[in-house]
């Protein structure tokens, strides 16, 4: 039986050229999947879907019996953290996550005393998931970033370009603050407690990092994430942390220094010179056009030569950019596995 310590993707967080790489895909359990959406019928509500820990075991384990990918991720979501600080957050059919929009006055009354009470449920799952996980595969808990998580508390759904969250900032700057220290320290007080309940290694999701300007990036997407990789590092020492800041672009290449995490997620517009020079300092992770999922044949074939071409020297976990999309065909990700899987180096 494999023990923990090979787990490739762990090896890779620690540093290690792993070939052909190990892979995992973000979002792997989802609408893509028709056993994912037989299960989710099943569930009230999608929230329901991730506080039902038989339900979300079974969905978090679905991509990996049909692909066998190295990791697994828990099935849940970044905006339960929302949900537990009562922001009254829906999930409706056809518009996306609603929840009541959060006023300088109201970021002042936030009281997170009943969140690891209300995301026990999540922990259960997380628990029932490492023994029921084969041995090599890595288990990943993650969250969102303070900033992505607050874009959404402030204008109370999803947006193009996060301008409510961004103006809120302007105008007031430090109820904004105050908002970010709290969702840092409980965010990583979730993270914590999802790795005392069994995750191997975790990730940050800043998804919406690409709209911040450099000095914004600074403040609002590297400070806060670099408060969480300290407390993990002191109160959670060797467990890796990897940072996935979408569309940070150029402001990507100090990113690990910056914050501290293990390893960089990619996503599918970083430039190759800049994805190697960071995969220099350590492990990097993706990246992969999600929307070649959907196109799958020789666009599907290329894109995954290209990511092994540029990335594959060094430790890499290949993945997509971002999420895969529901529209993606499942049999293009048998595809892409047995593509990653044969690959040799030339
Ligand atoms: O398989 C996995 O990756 C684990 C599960 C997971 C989900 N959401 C399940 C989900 C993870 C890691 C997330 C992260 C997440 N959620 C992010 C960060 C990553 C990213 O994609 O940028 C963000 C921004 C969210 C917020 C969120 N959740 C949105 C905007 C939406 C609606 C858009 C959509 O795709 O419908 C969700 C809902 C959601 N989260 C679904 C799933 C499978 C679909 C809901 C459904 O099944 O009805």
């Amino acid at each position: 039986m494999t023990k923990a310590g090979e787990r490739k993707v762990m090896k890779v967080l620690a540093g290690e050229t792993v070939f052909p790489p190990p892979v995992w895909l973000m979002r792997q359990a989802g609408r893509y999947l028709p056993e994912y959406r037989a299960t989710r019928a099943k569930a009230k509500g999608f929230l329901d879907l991730c506080y039902t820990p038989e339900l979300a075991v079974e969905v978090t384990m679905q991509p990996i019996r049909r692909f066998g990918f190295d990791a697994a991720i828990l099935f849940s979501d970044i905006l339960v953290i929302p949900d537990a600080l009562d922001r009254n957050v829906r999930f409706v059919e056809g518009t996306g996550p609603l929840m009541d929009p959060i006023t300088p006055e109201g970021i002042a009354g936030l009281n997170a005393s009943g969140m690891h009470a209300h995301l026990a449920p999540v922990y259960e799952t997380v628990r029932r998931l490492r023994a029921e996980l084969p041995e090599e595969t890595t288990l990943l808990g993650f969250c969102g970033a303070p900033w992505t998580v607050a874009t959404y508390m402030i204008a109370g759904h999803g947006t193009p370009d996060q301008a409510p969250a961004r103006l809120f900032a302007m105008q007031h700057p430090e109820a904004f603050a105050a908002l970010l220290d709290l969702l840092s320290e409980i965010s990583t007080d979730y993270l914590i407690a999802q790795i005392d309940a069994g995750a191997d290694a975790v990730q940050i999701f800043d998804s919406w990092a690409g709209v911040l300007s450099e000095r914004d990036f600074a403040k609002f997407s590297i400070g806060p994430v670099k408060r969480m990789v300290d407390r993990i590092r002191k109160e959670r020492p060797g467990v890796p942390v990897i940072g996935f800041a979408k569309g940070a672009g150029a402001l990507l290449e100090d990113y690990r220094s910056a914050t501290g995490v293990d390893c960089v997620g990619l996503d599918w517009t970083v430039p190759a010179k800049l994805g190697r020079q960071i995969q220099a300092g350590g492990a990097v992770q993706g990246n992969l056009d999600p929307l070649r999922m959907v196109a799958g044949g020789r666009a599907l074939d290329e894109g995954v030569d290209e990511v092994l071409e540029v990335l594959g020297d060094g430790p890499l976990i290949f993945n997509l950019g971002h999420g895969i999309t529901p529209q993606a065909d499942p049999e293009n990700v048998t595809r892409l596995m047995q593509r990653v899987r044969n690959a040799t180096k030339r």
